[in-house]
């Protein structure tokens, strides 16, 4: 897996304004939009594309457009979720699928509740969705599912990513036969006795959508 640490002071001023604790829900969701885009905008830099000939009001000029199939975004839900529209900004032709992963507090291992996504994945560059990569189990497995299905190429998206998970994450795909990237604003110190991110921002989904 290759990791890309987004290294832009917009990146890291929006992800200060996240962290503080202050930053209501409001300002939150749409932080984490902006900054998604920006993150999805050095993700993309891998997307397929094709040549495409277009008449400018002057004469033809050879450009590109998005190859076929079309990107498959994949937010994890729930938390996910909340970085939907900053990578559909960017690109509006994607299509998205969905899965539902939940994390056991006692043993912090992730399993599958929900899923919405083509049975054939044959092709597809997949961009997938989780705020925060803590221990990795939910990203790492979320990475199998979609290459089982034909992923031939995936870029993870996170706000924030701790060593542990980063580490757990490659351990557990070293043997995955397709290119996987890890775009994310910042890898912090630690993760603490209950699984959070240190410093980190907090429980994500919560700081999203209130605790439920
Ligand atoms: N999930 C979160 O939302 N925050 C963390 O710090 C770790 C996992």
């Amino acid at each position: 897996m290759e990791l890309r640490v987004v290294d832009h002071p917009l990146v890291a001023h929006k992800l200060t304004a996240l962290r503080d604790e202050r930053t209501d829900s409001p300002t939150f969701r749409h932080l984490t939009e902006e900054l998604v885009t920006l993150l999805a905008y050095e993700a993309t830099r891998e997307v397929r594309v094709t040549p495409h000939t277009v008449r400018t009001p002057i004469a033809d000029c050879v450009g590109v457009k998005l190859a076929q199939p079309r990107p498959m975004v994949v937010p994890i839900l729930r938390a996910g979720l909340g970085m939907l529209e900053g990578m559909t900004r960017l690109i509006p032709t994607a299509e998205v699928g969905f899965v539902g992963m939940v994390r056991d507090e006692a043993t912090l291992e992730a399993s599958t509740y929900a899923e919405r996504l083509p049975e054939d994945l044959s092709g597809r560059q997949c961009y997938v969705l989780d705020p925060m990569l803590a221990t990795g189990g939910t990203l790492a497995a979320a990475v199998k599912y979609l290459v089982d299905r034909g992923a031939d190429h995936i870029t993870c998206i996170c706000l924030l990513a701790a060593p542990e998970g980063i580490a757990r994450v490659e351990g557990l795909l070293n043997d995955l036969q397709v290119p996987c990237h890890l775009v994310t604003a910042a890898v912090d110190e630690r993760l603490n006795e209950v699984g959070y991110i240190v410093p980190g921002l907090g429980d994500a989904g919560d700081r999203l959508y209130g605790v439920v």
